[in-house]
């Protein structure tokens, strides 16, 4: 993948990033190296750890510290993507196939485990015990969203605030988490640290919010997994809770989730019914909202290179979903 350039601020450090995360793959006992090559070399869009750096650039930036925390988010999201096509039976994952599709449940829960442990101990490189703390209470978090997605899946009657409590805890909590711990390591203030977490986690929301709508509308090619993959699952996100508020009783919905009919037709039905509702431009709208709310935690911040590319992030989120 062709590296953002709404990154460029941080494109040369983001490279010492990348060559600690290669090191990871980089195990002696070959069979585990050739599972870990295999999820560590695609390359993801890495917009977590450059959210890292450039979160910390208004202070002392302190690379010893920030390469390692920047890779171990990294990791703990590639952990999480790994466990998340687990649980979703999802074949495809930046444009290969996914680590249980190669190979089996156990081995890829492991290799996930595997990832998560060493997240955890080159986070301990930072040697700040309050950074350390917000990595391991926002992987509890993540878990808590990951959990209640699968409870709730099937259950069609959701309400917007289900559908945030989710989002937050399973996307927007590692997002805010990537701003809050960079702007601790530089030794900011906690006003700016507040605007800096407050910051990621609506950069958070409206990725998430993003990442739904492209679910319907996304293309398969471009995002490098599948789309239209939620309805199939149960899964209910903002644009179908939308439809549901119009037409309560939507028959296409019906299909799918009181009938529990999950043949090709009765999703397809239910996407057309989707699209044809308000659900995916109200979606858009939110995501915006939420976009908007991340600018405006900026606006403390001085005028550097850094807090421009904080700001191209949120358009570059936005402009993902047009
Ligand atoms: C995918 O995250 C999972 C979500 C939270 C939607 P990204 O879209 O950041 O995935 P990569 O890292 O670029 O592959
Ligand atoms: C985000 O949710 C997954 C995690 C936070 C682990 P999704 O299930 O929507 O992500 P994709 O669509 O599989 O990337
Ligand atoms: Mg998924
Ligand atoms: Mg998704």
């Amino acid at each position: 993948m062709a590296a953002l350039s709404v990154l460029d601020p941080v494109q040369s450090d983001l490279e010492l990033v990348e060559a600690e995360i290669q090191r990871v793959g980089q195990v002696e006992y070959s069979f585990l190296e050739n599972l870990l090559q295999h999820v560590l070399s695609t390359q993801g869009k890495r917009i977590r750890p450059a959210l890292v750096l450039l979160a910390a650039s208004f202070h002392q930036y302190r690379l010893q510290f920030l390469v390692p925390l920047a890779a171990a988010i990294e990791l703990l999201h590639t952990a999480t993507l790994v466990h998340d096509d687990l649980v979703d039976n999802s074949p495809t994952r930046r444009g290969k196939p996914t680590l249980h599709s190669l190979t089996d449940r156990a081995v890829t829960v492991l290799v996930g485990d595997y990832l998560f442990a060493n997240a955890a101990a080159l986070c301990t490189e930072t040697q700040n015990t309050r950074v350390m703390q917000v990595f391991g209470r926002t992987l509890m978090t993540i878990c808590e969203g990951e959990l209640k997605q699968i409870f709730t899946a099937g259950f069609w009657r959701q309400s917007r605030e289900d559908y945030y409590q989710k989002i937050e805890r399973k996307t927007a909590s590692l997002i805010r988490t990537a701003t809050e711990t960079g702007a601790i390591l530089s030794g900011a203030p906690e006003e700016q640290i507040d605007a800096l977490r407050s910051y990621g986690y609506n950069l958070g929301m409206a990725f998430q919010i993003v990442d739904d709508i492209l679910d319907f509308v996304g293309n398969e090619a471009l995002m490098g997994k599948p789309v239209g993959s939620d309805l199939r699952q149960g899964t209910v996100t903002l644009p179908t809770i939308r439809l549901l508020e119009e037409d309560p009783d939507n028959s296409a919905l019906r299909r799918v989730f009181d009938d529990g009919d999950s043949s090709d037709e009765a999703i397809r039905e239910a996407i057309a019914a989707v699209h044809r509702s308000s659900g995916i431009d109200y979606a858009r709208a939110e995501a915006r909202r939420f976009a908007d709310l991340a600018v405006q935690q900026l606006d403390s911040l001085p005028p550097t290179p850094e807090r421009a590319a904080l700001e191209s992030i949120s358009e570059y989120v936005l402009d993902r979903m047009t």
